[in-house]
């Protein structure tokens, strides 16, 4: 039984641990989220401290997805925009577990992603994706793809990946 929890700074420091071992679980698997591989669960838990620190701040929105206490994936909506998008959110990390994956957790996150983006007055969502990872299932949720940049980001390994754009009108 999935079920999709929003984040508040408190619970972030709560789940730190899991929340860790999912974004570490997915570097290891070669997933281009930003970091390079040997990324520990320091390393994690130091990035999930400024997450909680960001939700405090009312910037950022965060969800992780359970089976009972166990963080099986987790996403985020960056809220923070310059003041001529109010309107515009970004979505961030949207992370599964390899030993989770498909069983819809990230499509459930994303729902529930783009529902509170909804309900905190966002109408435009957009997002970037290290090209083939996730493409299918935005395309599925009805998000538009833009196109791709060739070399735009590396995988943990350090060699070059293409990056996709999509954007979805909430
Ligand atoms: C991309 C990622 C988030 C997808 O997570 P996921 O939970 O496996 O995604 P879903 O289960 O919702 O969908 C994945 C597939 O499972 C299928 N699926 C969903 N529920 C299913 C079920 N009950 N039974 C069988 N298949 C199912 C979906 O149809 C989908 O198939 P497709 O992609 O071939 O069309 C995950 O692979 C991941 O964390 N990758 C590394 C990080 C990354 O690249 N993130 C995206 C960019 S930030």
């Amino acid at each position: 039984m999935i079920e999709i929890r929003q984040l508040d700074g408190n619970d972030i420091w709560g789940q730190i641990e899991g929340l860790s071992a999912v974004l570490v679980d997915c570097v290891e698997g070669g997933a281009s989220v930003n970091f390079m591989s040997g990324f520990s669960m320091d390393d994690a838990a130091l990035f999930f401290e400024s997450v909680a620190d960001a939700v405090d701040r009312a910037e950022r929105l965060a969800f992780a997805a359970f089976d009972g206490e166990e963080v099986l994936g987790t996403v985020q909506v960056m809220l923070r925009t310059p003041p001529n998008q109010p309107h515009r959110g970004e979505i961030a990390k949207l992370l599964v577990r390899r030993a989770s994956r498909g069983q819809g957790v990230a499509q459930q996150l994303m729902e529930a992603a783009e529902e509170a983006a909804r309900e905190a007055g966002k109408t435009l969502l957009t997002l970037d994706t290290a090209s083939d990872a996730a493409e299918r299932l935005y395309e599925r949720m009805g998000w538009t793809r833009v196109g791709v940049i060739p070399n735009f980001a590396l995988l943990p390994d350090g060699a070059p990946c293409a990056t996709t754009f999509f954007w979805k009108q909430l």
